[in-house]
């Protein structure tokens, strides 16, 4: 039997067709979905390695950078020359360890503040610095004395540059400098080698001759002294005619000490041992003199090896001991000597220093270039020898001695000594006549 087809049956047909395209369709889509999302993941996947490849990059150029900042850091710190700079607000924004030193300043408390808040000219211009940004021009080696706010003086020699950016804009200025307070006092000293040879053998024979009869003056008056009685004003008399001899005598000997030639009698010494016997001197002298109020700090920190140095142990006593004596005077209203043992930082001037610090009266700026000259003193009683001998020492055991003192807070003598100073083949004269030499050529 044949059946007619029913319009339903047409529908169901056409339908089928319709669906059969309509899921060929979807397929189709969905391929080419999933295509583009196989093509977007490689893209991501793209991206993603530019990324990593871009951010290794970077970590190297950050990691460069930090090399290079820290290699900057470290020449900066490594070099002698003191370097400041500033940015256009005159703000210190670099400050190196050599300036930190020169000026005895940290870095810390001056980085961020204006300059001229930290180092004035001594003659009272603004700091080379900010004239250098004023005029827009850069100065090539000037010497000038400059003070910082805590009271310090130097003799500097500075060149001043602008800062330029990438498109030659100026963005701050650059000090290097270097200190030359060293260099001068040198040079002074050398000059003053000449005229201090002269006075010495002056000296020597004006000691001699004073001495006898000051001797026969002494022991007379000791005499006479023996041949009236306690109640007797004249014995008070004669016991001031005794006492004058008596510091007329310190005086020739120290002034015989001053002009004889110094010879040293080298053996191995420890410092400790020598500065402990100078403090047993200082105390008992104050003990005496009945001095109080003065505490006594010890402190040594080289070890065993450092603290055994070839010297002449007597001298250096002696050397300590005025440098100790002149502390303990400064400080009339009592206050602490400290004396400190260390190895030297500057292994130029010495392998250890011995420092002899006070909190006395200070010294004051106008007298600070003429304390190590003979006769020069600021006291009633002074014979103003006591440096003078201090400087012959230290200088024969081929050793250098400085202080830094502030007016008000104290004085601190910085002596600096070598471990084998090579001194034992000279005598000081033999050092002078060279010192002699070596001025004619300064001069
Ligand atoms: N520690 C110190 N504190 C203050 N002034 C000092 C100190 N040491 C030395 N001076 C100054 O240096 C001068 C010279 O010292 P010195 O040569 O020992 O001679 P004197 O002690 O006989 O005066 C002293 O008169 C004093 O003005
Ligand atoms: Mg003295």
């Amino acid at each position: 039997m044949i059946m007619e087809s029913t319009p339903l049956n047409t529908f169901s047909r056409c339908q089928t067709t319709d669906l059969t395209a309509a899921f060929n369709q979807f397929n189709q889509y969905t391929l080419r979905l999933e295509e583009s999302y196989n093509q977007l993941q490689n893209r991501v996947k793209a991206i993603d390695e530019e990324m990593a490849h871009a951010n290794a990059c970077l970590s190297d150029k950050v990691q460069a950078l930090d090399s290079l900042t820290k290699y900057l850091h470290s020449l900066l710190g490594s070099i002698h020359s003191g370097v400041i700079a500033i940015n256009l607000k005159g703000e210190i924004s670099t400050f190196n360890r050599a300036s930190e030193k020169i000026l005895r300043l940290n870095a810390s408390d001056v980085l961020g503040k204006r300059v001229d808040a930290i180092i004035k000219s001594s003659n009272g211009s603004a700091p080379l610095m900010l004239l250098t940004l004023k005029r827009g021009r850069n100065c090539i080696d000037v010497k000038r004395q400059i003070e910082t706010d805590k009271g310090l003086s130097k003799w500097v020699e500075s060149s001043v540059s602008l800062i330029k950016d990438a498109h030659d804009n100026t963005i701050g200025a650059v000090e290097v400098f270097r200190d030359l307070s060293e260099i001068r006092e040198l040079e002074t000293r050398l000059r003053k080698a000449d005229k201090l040879a002269a006075i010495g053998a002056m000296s020597a024979c004006i000691a001699h001759e004073i001495r006898n009869p000051l001797n026969g003056i002494e022991g007379f008056s000791a005499l006479l002294a023996r041949d009236f009685s306690d109640s007797d004003p004249r014995k008070k008399l004669v016991k001031n005619i005794i006492q004058g001899t008596k510091n007329l005598n310190k005086t020739v000997t120290e002034l015989l000490v001053f002009a004889r030639p110094l010879k040293l009698s080298i053996s191995d010494c420890r410092i400790s041992e020598i500065l402990n016997k100078t403090l047993f001197f200082v105390a008992e002298d104050m003990k005496q003199k009945g001095i109080s109020g003065i505490h006594i700090i010890k402190e040594f920190t080289l070890d065993a090896a450092s603290d055994m140095i070839r010297c002449d142990a007597e001298k250096l006593q002696q050397a300590f001991l005025n440098l100790c004596m002149n502390a303990v005077q400064s400080m009339t209203q009592g206050g602490v000597l400290t004396v400190f043992t260390a190895k030297t930082e500057d292994h130029a001037y010495g392998d250890v220093l011995v420092g002899i610090k006070d909190t006395g009266t200070g010294i004051k700026k106008e007298l600070v270039g003429k304390i190590f000259d003979p006769f020069f003193t600021t006291k009633h009683e002074g014979t103003g020898l006591g440096l003078a001998i201090v400087n012959k020492i230290v200088e024969a055991h081929n050793g250098k001695i400085f202080f830094e003192s502030l007016e008000g807070s104290g004085t601190t003598f910085y002596t600096h000594l070598l471990k084998n100073p090579l001194c034992d083949l000279y005598t000081f004269d033999d050092m002078f006549s060279k010192t002699g030499e070596l001025s004619a050529q300064f001069a």
